[in-house]
């Protein structure tokens, strides 16, 4: 028999995932896990559904919850929800025909209301942060790799730059173009892949072109100017900031954190080598305890306007999304990328409060609200 769980007046949500032919679902199970706990302790259910289980013309359906173990999930009979968290865990599961049409009838269902519909794609971020003034001055310049012209035009301005997938995450086919005048090689490619780090020297434009033509195979590619990244002891770093909706519904930073490349990486991800790092110690060292402060203190209002300005040009429903930002040897700051399925942050205070705000923007989204604790 399967148990069957009633709301009680809590608000319900629903963390949205597909189904795996094994291990019931995809997606973090953690992360799930957390959730459900986080959701509990604020007074609300809070379960895993699939797509295929989420059938809105039922009132209940299949839900999983954690079991006593630590690894197993129960099945239960779950009523519908009024809050649906996208959790569906690829670009390549959210462009299947059945989880589209899904996601379209979420987003046109009367008392249900899904947050974040869709994964960004590069190309769309840079064009909607271009569309605002407040926003296009941290917005490196950036081009559709389509030719070698692109290229070509690109490096009159900048002696280097950061070739990267529309549909990219965690640095996967990531290029750096350097141009060095007078050499006979002038032309110089890093590659990021797998675990491969490679350089690859040219003589002339036609054939670097040729070489990334196929190294990015079918993929689309953006071509932005590298922007030269502040570091520590000799190593680059960015920041990953945390926005999320309230209680209120409203726009807040939930954290800041500080990523370092690892050695000879052209990207910072912990998976290549990257580590977790305070923002103000990276900062201290680079620009001294009071212009470190102030950049600090800049970063809350930038990000707020990004995600403002990604919201409103995206004309879709966000309740939370991460981002990459850049800080130059100046103390500018650059945005990179925004990401509409933030990775868990390992930092504990930022991961729990981030599962607070999710729970309090559901609560606000069912119409129940509970005072955001500050
Ligand atoms: N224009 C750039 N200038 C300097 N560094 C960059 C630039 N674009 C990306 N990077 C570096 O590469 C990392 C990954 O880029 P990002 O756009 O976030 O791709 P991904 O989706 O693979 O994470 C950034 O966090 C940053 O360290
Ligand atoms: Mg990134």
């Amino acid at each position: 028999m399967i148990h069957s769980t009633s709301a009680e007046g809590r608000p319900v949500v629903a963390i949205l995932t597909t189904s795996h032919p094994v291990k019931q679902f995809r997606g973090n199970r953690r992360n799930f896990r957390d959730l459900i706990r986080a959701g509990g302790e604020l007074g609300c259910l809070v379960y895993v559904v699939t797509v295929r289980d989420l059938r809105l013309e039922e009132t209940d359906i299949i839900g999983y919850v954690p079991g006593p173990g630590r690894r197993n999930w129960n099945t239960e009979i779950m009523p519908l929800p009024q809050v649906v968290y996208n959790r569906i865990p690829s670009r390549e599961q959210e462009s299947k025909p059945a989880v589209l049409r899904k996601i379209g009838e979420l987003l046109e269902h009367p008392s249900i209301r899904l947050f974040n519909p869709r994964f960004f794609n590069k190309w769309d971020l840079f064009e909607w942060l271009k569309g605002s003034r407040a926003t296009a001055r941290h917005v490196p310049e950036t081009r559709k790799l389509r030719s070698a012209a692109t290229l070509k035009a690109l490096l009159k301005n900048h002696s280097s730059l950061y070739l990267k997938p529309e549909a990219g995450k965690a640095g996967k086919g990531i290029m750096r173009l350097k141009y060095v005048p007078d050499h006979p090689l002038p032309y110089r490619l890093q590659v990021q892949s797998g675990q491969r780090h490679l350089t690859y020297k040219a003589a002339s434009m036609e054939r670097l072109w040729n070489r990334i033509s196929r190294e990015r195979g079918q993929e689309r590619y953006i071509v932005q100017q590298a922007i030269d990244l502040s570091s520590y002891r000799g190593r680059p770093f960015d920041l990953r900031v945390l926005v999320q909706k309230n209680g209120r519904g409203v726009w807040g930073v939930t954290g800041i954190g500080a990523r370092l490349a690892g050695a000879r990486s052209i990207t910072t991800h912990v998976p290549r080598g990257g580590s977790i790092e305070e923002p103000g110690k990276l900062l201290d060292n680079v620009f001294g305890a009071e212009k470190s402060a102030a950049i600090l203190r800049s970063v809350p209002a930038a990000a707020l306007l990004i995600a403002r300005q990604i919201e409103r040009a995206s004309a879709s429903a966000l309740g939370e999304m991460s981002m990459d930002l850049g800080v130059d040897r100046e103390g500018g700051l650059w945005f990179f990328e925004a990401n509409s399925r933030p990775m868990k942050f390992d930092e504990p205070p930022i991961r729990r409060l981030s599962l607070e705000r999710i729970i309090q923007y559901s609560r606000h989204l069912a119409g129940h609200p509970i005072e955001a604790r500050r």
